[in-house]
């Protein structure tokens, strides 16, 4: 039967959710092997999924195990998913600012792989916050203060995992479609009544090109809409680290200085920041629209309600709140050496992806799952595309445990710079 079923879409035929289902849940009892499945998927890779094929691998996908029941929530749910970046803190800040503003968020996240940080690895390094709860914790939480910001559970969408796994192996990673049902699995499965998906599109992003991240986009909130759910879809640049840190330490340390209303932020994070949650407080109906969001978002960063919820949070997840406070006790790295513009001009690049891979041999990320993560070590980029530099200005600040990591680090970033002598114009941060 599943030959069959492989052959019916090699051949460019649409199948049915029960056969989707028969592959898939197949799959996950163990039932169907590795081999069918990778065979089909590379059919799926070749021929595309049509819409209907897409929303029905994603649900079944959502119901292949738990799901969290968000109903007896006495406020807007929202999920919110970034197809991830280079120095991309988002969640740090916005999960509790739209906490504060009254949308319920049980957020979970990953663990960063290769050239993008995972915000389970920033939040532990705040001394003490447990990013494993259980499906009641977090409830229990949400239930309590608005807001939770946790790591995935494995019991939610099980089949997404097996599945992910098999298409790395088998270069069936690339196919919109498969991409779009893998995160929108866990976002049903999530039980969020709205979704806001934050879709990068660049040098240092999933998608690197406008027409990919566009219909990525697409995909997403048609799937969305389909299985019921009120979707929301931003295109935001990528083309240059977002914010100024890269490092789990530091770019907690620039979450807390966002939310702090006596400390300067980042103009380009903060836009991105105020953008999302403009947006999100108008998907769940409590503004009228986006431009208002976005102004109340900008009120509960200056009036500290944002931060105050930042810290409930920390301190129901077992963190020490007093970072906000004293932000020396997030560790920090031994050496901490400025890097010199090599010229003056205009920056006319801040390649994410050379940055990422300084991050990555200071020890900030990991290449392997298995691999440990450094919170302390990193990089600071000083300067965005278009801001002019002096010669021997710092452009870079390097965070490192060991001098063979900091020479290896400043090797790299090298070629992560490149000066204009005429001006260039800033790039900003919201596409679409
Ligand atoms: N992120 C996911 O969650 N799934 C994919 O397939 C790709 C990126």
């Amino acid at each position: 039967m599943i030959p069959l079923l492989i052959g019916k879409k090699r051949d460019g035929g649409e199948l049915t959710r029960a056969e989707i289902e028969q592959i898939v849940l197949g799959y996950v009892r163990g039932e169907v092997p590795d081999y069918q499945v990778a065979a089909w998927l590379m059919a799926c890779y070749l021929r595309g999924l049509t819409d209907a094929e897409t929303l029905a691998l994603t649900e079944v996908m959502a119901a292949s195990g738990d799901q969290l029941d968000l109903s007896t929530i006495g406020a807007p749910t929202l999920d919110k998913h970034s197809t991830g970046g280079v120095g991309d803190k988002t969640s740090l800040v916005l999960v509790p600012l739209l906490a504060a503003g009254g949308v319920a968020i049980a957020k979970m996240s990953g663990r960063g792989l290769g050239f993008t940080g995972g915000t389970v690895d920033k939040l532990e390094s705040i001394p003490g916050y447990r990013t494993e709860l259980t499906a009641q914790e977090m409830l229990a939480q949400v239930q309590r203060i608005g807001c939770c910001l946790a790591g995935q559970s494995a019991s939610l969408a099980p089949a997404d995992k097996l599945l992910y796994a098999l298409r790395d192996a088998t270069a069936t990673v690339e196919s919109i479609p498969l991409i779009a049902a893998s995160i929108m699995s866990k976002k049903l499965a999530g039980g969020a009544q709205h979704i806001l998906l934050d879709v990068k599109v660049g040098a240092g992003a999933f998608m690197t090109t406008r027409e990919r991240a566009e219909q990525l986009a697409g995909t997403l909130v048609r799937i969305g809409e389909g299985a019921g759910r009120r979707t929301h879809a931003m295109l935001t640049d990528m083309s240059q680290p977002l914010g100024y840190t890269v490092g789990n330490a530091l770019e907690v340390r620039e979450a807390i200085e966002t939310l702090r209303p006596d400390l300067p932020s980042h103009p380009r994070f903060e836009a991105l920041v105020c953008a999302l949650a403009g947006h999100a407080f108008a998907l769940c109906g409590l503004s009228p629209d986006a431009a208002e969001g976005q102004a109340r978002a900008q009120r509960l960063l200056q009036s500290g309600d944002a931060l105050n919820k930042f810290c409930q949070m920390v301190e129901a997840q077992g963190g020490d709140p007093r970072v906000v406070d004293d932000l020396n006790l997030l560790p920090r790295a031994p050496l901490v050496v400025e890097y010199p513009a090599p010229e003056s001009g205009y920056v006319a690049e801040v390649a994410p992806r050379t940055v990422a891979l300084a991050a990555l041999q200071l020890g900030a990320g990991r290449q392997k799952k298995e691999d440990a993560i450094d919170p302390a070590v990193g990089v600071e980029a000083l300067k965005c595309v278009g801001d002019p530099v002096q010669a021997g200005e710092p452009v870079f600040r390097i965070h490192a445990r060991t001098e063979s990591s900091l020479q290896q680090a400043r090797t790299t970033l090298q070629s992560a710079l490149r000066i204009l002598e005429t001006p260039v114009p800033p790039q900003g941060v919201l596409l679409a």
